[in-house]
């Protein structure tokens, strides 16, 4: 997709005013007096000022990294060259130098809550290319991955005592991010397309007739993880997220759009990528987390939030006053990749073909393992069309014991089996959003199994080698035909 003309974009609407959606938190945030001093630093001014460490006591002279080489180029000739030029060297500048990017003494400086300027207009500029927001007032702010935009967006919105809504199987990093804060959680059923809006819309159309629900207001948050769905693999269609998307501007929502698995999608029809909730929003209700985690690699800590103007501006202020910025080493090792070797056309190429290609293969390899040594009578799966995950359900109504023994305890000994064999999985009940009894040790994992209705396994094929993947489905194979016979 091409950015939207500049003429076009000044026709779109601004984005509705959701000040009414701040937390208490949120909306005292405010600018650091100090930070706003930054900005004054220009021309002929001498500082005085800020308390800005001396780059000289600075030990570092150079940072270079050898990086996968993406020429920017087009053309048969040139892919083939691209795959062969595998490593280039880069080397961020030490000194300013004129229409290069940030020098290595000021990535390392103290710094604004966006992030640089270099890397943040990069970031802007590829959520308007690929997303092509629809209202006038988005801005972007780079985070330090989206475990730390999660949270900072729950403190923008959520008071102690709040609740909001989450898929029935979701990141547990999310649930464990609420909790401590005192901020409550409510399941929306999903399918294999991840949560469903009907679920949604009946949720909020019936919400008070319950008596615990009599006293609460209607929760105004959405969370959710639309493609490649952490731990379900599943991916919304594009009609399931305008169905969402139309809950939301019915009921007034906010919407969480955690979509750190977008660029692992299998199928790109047609060369684009799936619409994300952010591209259909003309409000500016949608919160869109972006991160550099599984597209580059998690310990950047670097990742992006896209959202309407105001919001962007307290998460700027809470930045400000906690990570300030990501680590400079990480912000100016990407800007140089980024801004001056790859370029857009070379990102979105380093996506398209190394990152999607390879989780492609990696998907495809374990699925059809798993197919021919499981029996699909006792486990089976949907296939994921992105992400890094395969939720093996386990029929347990197969089992002999299925009638006189809890589900729990029987995931609880399929689990046991799978560790003597040597496959590692990990155990539905961690996705679950049910409450976990206080009086468990739920960290000890081989002697608990919360809810009944977790007959799942998570399987990755992110990560192991394609001869593991293999010999661990032999083993689930054999340890599912043991547990069944059993
Ligand atoms: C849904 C979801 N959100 C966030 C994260 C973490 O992202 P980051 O590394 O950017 O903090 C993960 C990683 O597993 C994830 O699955």
């Amino acid at each position: 997709m091409s950015p939207a003309p500049a003429s076009a974009a000044s026709q779109l609407p601004m984005a509705k005013d959701f000040s009414g959606f701040l937390s208490l938190e949120g909306a005292t945030r405010k600018k650091s007096p100090l930070k706003s001093l930054l900005p004054l630093m220009r021309g002929d001014m001498i500082s005085l000022g800020g308390g800005l460490p001396h780059p000289s006591t600075f030990p570092f002279h150079s940072l270079s990294a050898q990086i996968t080489g993406m020429r920017p180029a087009a053309g048969e000739a040139h892919q083939q060259k691209a795959k062969t030029a595998s490593s280039d060297l880069v080397t961020v500048p030490l000194a300013p130098q004129p229409d290069k990017i940030e020098s290595l003494t000021a990535s390392l400086q103290y710094g604004t809550g966006t992030g640089i300027k270099s890397l943040r207009d990069f970031c802007r500029e590829h959520v308007r290319s690929t997303h092509q927001p629809q209202y006038q007032d988005w801005d972007v702010i780079l985070s330090a991955g989206n475990t730390d935009a999660f949270s900072k967006v729950i403190g923008l919105l959520c008071n102690r005592g709040d609740k909001i809504f989450v898929e029935e199987w979701t990141y547990p990093t999310a649930l464990e991010t609420l909790d401590p804060l005192g901020v409550g959680h409510i399941a929306v059923e999903m399918d294999g397309e991840g949560m469903t809006a009907t679920g949604l819309r009946r949720l909020l159309d019936n919400w008070g007739s319950t008596p615990e629900q009599a006293n609460e207001s209607k929760p105004r948050v959405v969370y959710l993880i639309p493609t490649g769905q952490n731990p379900t693999g599943a991916t919304m269609s594009v009609r399931r997220r305008m169905d969402i998307l139309a809950v939301a501007q019915d009921h007034d929502l906010i919407l969480i759009e955690d979509d750190p698995y977008y660029y692992l999608q299998f199928h790109v029809e047609g060369g684009s990528w799936m619409p994300s909730l952010l591209s259909m929003d003309t409000d500016g209700r949608v919160i869109r987390l972006d991160t550099f985690s599984k597209t580059l690699a998690p310990g950047c800590r670097v990742g992006y939030m896209s959202m309407n103007a105001r919001f962007c501006d307290i998460m700027q202020y809470h930045n400000e006053v906690t990570i300030q910025q990501p680590s400079g080493f990480s912000q100016a090792i990407l800007a140089e990749m980024l801004v001056s070797h790859w370029g857009q056309e070379g990102y979105t190429r380093y996506l398209t073909e190394n990152v999607r290609t390879e989780y492609l293969k990696r998907s495809q390899y374990l699925q059809t393992a798993l197919k021919s040594y499981i029996n699909s009578k006792l486990a089976s799966f949907i296939e994921p069309s992105a992400g890094m995950f395969i939720w093996i359900k386990i029929h347990l109504d197969q089992h002999p014991r299925y009638k006189t023994v809890k589900d729990s305890v029987l995931m609880l000994e399929l689990f046991g089996k799978c560790i003597e064999n040597n496959v590692l999985m990990v155990p539905g009940w961690q996705f679950s959003c049910k409450p976990k009894p206080q009086d468990v040790d739920a960290a000890d994992v081989l002697n608990c199994w919360f809810d009944e209705d977790a007959n799942y396994l998570r399987a990755t094929f992110a990560y192991a080698s394609f001869e593991q993947m293999e010999q661990a489905s032999i083993r689930f194979g054999r340890t599912v035909d043991q547990f069944f016979s059993a």
